[in-house]
């Protein structure tokens, strides 16, 4: 079987370059839903649309196993297909498939405590609260899942979350750097002002931000940590494999990138980060 990885666009790349490292000889197929990205400032019903599309795509190239490398699609859909959709794709493919997301892996890495664990209410014993920004498409921050979540389960962690409109499209567009480094310094501001001082800890909670860590590593004080959702991606799903044998990663190292987009080579920053040319066939 291989693994699918979704992301309206480049995004996504990060978490499959971690996929790459932490499951060598697994087959990906990586698709990017670049004809209707960004997907950060649409409607939920489009967003949820456009993601079981995706999905449906990847499982038709034989994907077993969908992961959402899309903070947005992640927030926004997964839910409602996993509950509505699935279970009567799944009955009528005749196999076992699976949806995953970014989410809650990022939120586990963030609280650190698994999922399934929801913190006794610690009333006014909390001393000291760590603040955490969430830096995101207004989509995911208007779903306020990180909010909710963290909230359920950290009552001395506050989260603040800044929506950053725009960005993920410069990042897929391929804006210069300098460009992006004002954009994002903007929005660093943004949230210190709101907060009132800057954050103790920050999520890169869109996966296209992560192509540019380094601009907001600089904008922000130094030494802020930044939780990794590449990396808590793929030690999640190292460990849901490890629960799920029925679910195989193959063997056989394929590499596919398909976009619904122009096909071709990427901008230059992505192959910055990549490390090397990248060409994406059609989907
Ligand atoms: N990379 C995506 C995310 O993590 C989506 C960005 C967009 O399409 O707006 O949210």
């Amino acid at each position: 079987m291989s693994i699918g990885v979704f992301d309206s666009g480049v995004g996504g790349l990060t978490v499959h370059h971690r996929l790459v490292d932490r499951f060598p000889q697994a087959d990906l197929i990586y698709l990017a839903d670049q004809a209707n990205a960004p997907y950060g400032g649409r409607s939920g019903e489009e967003i949820v649309e456009l993601t079981r599309e995706g999905a449906r795509r990847l499982f038709e190239e034989g994907c077993d196993v969908v992961v959402l490398a899309c903070n947005t699609a992640a927030s926004v859909a997964l839910r409602r297909l996993q509950q509505t959709w699935l279970p009567g794709y799944r009955r009528e493919a005749g196999r076992p498939l699976n949806i995953l997301g970014i989410v809650v892996p990022t939120i586990e890495a963030a609280t650190g405590l698994p999922w399934e664990h929801e913190a006794d209410r610690l009333g006014d014993k909390v001393e000291h609260v760590d603040i955490l920004g969430v830096f995101s498409t207004p989509a995911t921050a208007a779903s306020r899942v990180y909010e909710i979540e963290i909230d359920k389960r950290r009552q001395d962690v506050a989260v603040f979350s800044q929506p950053c409109p725009d960005l993920a499209r410069m990042i897929e567009a391929g804006a210069s750097r300098d460009e992006l480094a004002a954009a994002i310094a903007g929005h660093v501001r943004a949230l210190a002002t709101r907060i009132g001082r800057p954050p103790d800890r920050a999520i890169l909670g869109c996966t296209h931000y992560e192509i540019v860590a380094d601009l907001f590593a600089a904008a922000l004080p130094p030494g802020t940590p930044l939780i990794r959702q590449p990396e808590a991606t793929a030690d999640a799903l190292a460990r849901y494999f490890e629960r799920h044998p029925e679910f195989r990663t193959g063997h056989s190292a394929v590499r596919r990138f398909l976009t619904t987009g122009e096909p071709g080579m990427q901008n230059k920053l992505v192959e910055a980060f990549w490390g090397a040319p990248l060409s994406f066939e059609a989907a």
